[in-house]
């Protein structure tokens, strides 16, 4: 049986479908057999990151409605082969589908699949409670910003009445020159004001935008950072990416002037 576990957050544009794809890149790295679900609907935006959008032919809501088998909607990812993705559809008024709809989907992906992401729209509407529905755990995302951290609060609050096994944060784009200068909360008081278990911490990284997962040889800043969440989510460890030495001490004040000036 699969873990499916959905990637939310209050806010959008916050790293959501960024994260899903990269950290399920790492842990099919890892040989395990990956499937991530973009419910995003009429919003295709994992088959963009994941640079797949041209071998899409079905799309999860096809599959709902009985218009093509589930293995004919998976694309199989272009760098590792045990990743796959069941992409969203890209007309808004395509997706009526519900929460049950997607749990029936996902029980049959459960069969194939070791972990199963469910990536969410932003919100807390229809497409909130139909990714949530389908899942057995949550990832909430934010950044460590107010206006970020208080929907990501409300977020964690909805997801009490769902019957999960477990909700824990990743905090998104960190920079560690800032909060060593005090203009940005840590990743810890943004857990601490979540009350919730922590799952991660991904620096700021601009390489990020410009890869597609799994593509990249070359050092990543948040290579490490995910590998670590990968870690943590399948041995329940709790690694957690340092963003902040590198800006302390005399070279780090060196490092942290010429950052603020680039
Ligand atoms: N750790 C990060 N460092 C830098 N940019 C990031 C990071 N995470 C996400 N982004 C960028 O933020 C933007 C929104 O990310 P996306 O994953 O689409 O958010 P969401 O799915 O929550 O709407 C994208 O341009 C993405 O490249
Ligand atoms: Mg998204």
């Amino acid at each position: 049986m699969a873990r499916c576990i959905v990637v939310t957050s209050g806010k959008g544009g916050v790293g959501k479908t960024t994260f899903t794809a990269n950290l399920a890149s790492r842990l099919a790295k890892r040989g395990l057999r990956v499937c991530v679900v973009d419910l995003d609907l009429g919003l295709n935006n994992l088959d963009v990151i994941m640079g797949l959008e041209n071998k899409v032919v079905f799309d999860v809501v096809d599959v709902v409605d009985g218009k093509c088998r589930l293995k004919q909607a998976l694309v199989q990812d272009l760098f590792c082969n045990s990743l796959y993705l069941l992409p969203s559809c890209k007309n808004p008024d395509k997706g009526q589908i519900s929460g049950q709809n997607v749990r029936i989907v996902t029980e049959r992906l459960s069969r194939i699949f070791d972990y199963i992401f469910l990536d969410c729209p932003a919100g807390v509407g229809t497409g909130f409670h139909r990714a949530v529905s389908a899942a057995d755990e949550a990832i909430v995302i934010t950044t460590p910003t107010i206006t970020s951290v208080r929907d990501a609060k409300k977020v964690v609050t909805l997801l009490q009445n769902y019957d999960l096994l477990s909700t824990k944060v990743a905090v998104n784009r960190l920079r560690g020159d800032m909060v060593v200068g005090g203009e940005m909360m840590d990743a810890f008081e943004v857990f601490s004001m979540l009350g919730t278990k922590p799952l991660g911490i991904i620096p700021d990284d601009d390489d990020l935008s410009f890869c597609f997962p799994g593509e990249n040889d070359k050092d990543m800043l948040s290579d490490t950072a995910f590998e670590m969440i990968a870690t943590n989510l399948h041995e329940g460890t709790e690694y957690m990416f340092d963003c902040l030495s590198r800006y302390t001490g005399f070279f780090g004040n060196i490092r942290r002037k010429i950052k603020r000036r680039a």
